[in-house]
């Protein structure tokens, strides 16, 4: 399985913050908003990662991620030159996925909570797996209605009215007939390859799974600066009360044996003192207590 992390778009609901840094590198508390995304990509296995963003901001996300080495990973990087809608992600990488399957993820999509993801990943075998959150405004996200059995009958991009209140989260997990589908796609009234029309194709053909995500999960949105705002508090909430840091890409590298300890020793050995690197510390010293 492979992974894309879709980071592009103008952030304009985020000007004039996003003048300079678009708006997956401002930051969710204590972190740059993609490590929330790439966290959820190492958490379920995903080691090579193509992460696409637009031609003025790509340079700076090479700048914050590098090649990946330090967690383990490799990073392609490639260019959407213009906002065409999220499906143009699998044209724009096709040379990427080559025959994998693939998983989508927006950089703006913040996920925390239980394992509901890992057993879709390990479950995963073909066609199209996306999940369902409710939400109290249901018109802003794609929107899937389900049917008295639990099965999803249809899913509309943006509807003024929404047949149910479950949003479809930004995080799609394709087989390879993805890149064909993409190709076949046409553009929507408003000029973009829907991501919407990409689940619909597989709905049609049988092909699409939907798993309800519980009450116990957090999706998180920062879209906007009350919603940037909103997700920050939740973080710092979490991450004060229970001393775990949410969206820390070296720890979920480590905990998934991308790293050994020597490597995130040697990691952790690069970052300034801070915070952060006490949070890296106190995880190290806790595997090596364990060790002996
Ligand atoms: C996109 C998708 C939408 C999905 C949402 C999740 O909307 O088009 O179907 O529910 O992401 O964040 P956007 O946020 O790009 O308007």
């Amino acid at each position: 399985m492979k992974g894309i992390i879709l980071a592009g778009g103008a952030g304009s609901r985020l000007f004039p913050l996003t003048l300079v840094a678009s708006k997956q590198l401002q930051p969710i508390y204590d972190k740059p908003m993609v490590y929330y995304p790439l966290t959820t990509l190492i958490e379920n296995g995903i080691r090579e990662i193509c992460l696409i963003s637009t031609p003025h901001d790509l340079p700076r996300f090479r700048q914050l991620l590098g090649d990946g080495s330090r967690w383990g990973v490799t990073f392609d990087y490639r260019e959407q030159a213009r906002p065409a809608g999220i499906a143009q992600a699998f044209l724009i990488a096709d040379t990427f996925i080559g025959n994998s399957a693939v998983t989508l993820i927006l950089g703006d999509n913040v996920f925390y909570g239980a394992d509901t993801f890992q057993a879709a990943f390990s479950g995963f075998r073909e066609g199209a797996t996306v999940f369902a959150y409710h939400v109290h405004d249901p018109h802003r996200y794609g929107v899937v209605e389900f049917d008295k059995n639990g099965l999803a009958v249809s899913i509309e991009e943006k509807p003024k009215h929404p047949k149910s209140n479950y949003a479809v989260p930004g995080i799609y997990i394709f087989d390879n007939e993805v890149v064909q589908t993409a190709r076949n796609q046409k553009p929507s009234a408003r000029g973009e390859l829907e991501i919407t029309d990409t689940n619909l194709s597989y709905l049609h053909r049988g092909k699409l799974r939907v798993h309800q995500l519980g009450r116990g999960f957090a999706w998180l949105d920062a879209g906007t600066s009350s919603s940037l705002h909103e997700a920050s508090a939740y973080v710092q909430t979490i991450e004060k009360r229970q001393g775990i840091k949410i969206g820390c890409p070296e720890e979920a590298a480590f905990r998934r044996g991308f790293l050994s300890l020597e490597q995130l020793r040697s990691t952790t050995d690069q970052i300034p003192n801070c915070e952060y690197r006490d949070y890296l510390e106190s995880i190290i010293a806790e595997a090596k207590r364990l060790q002996s």
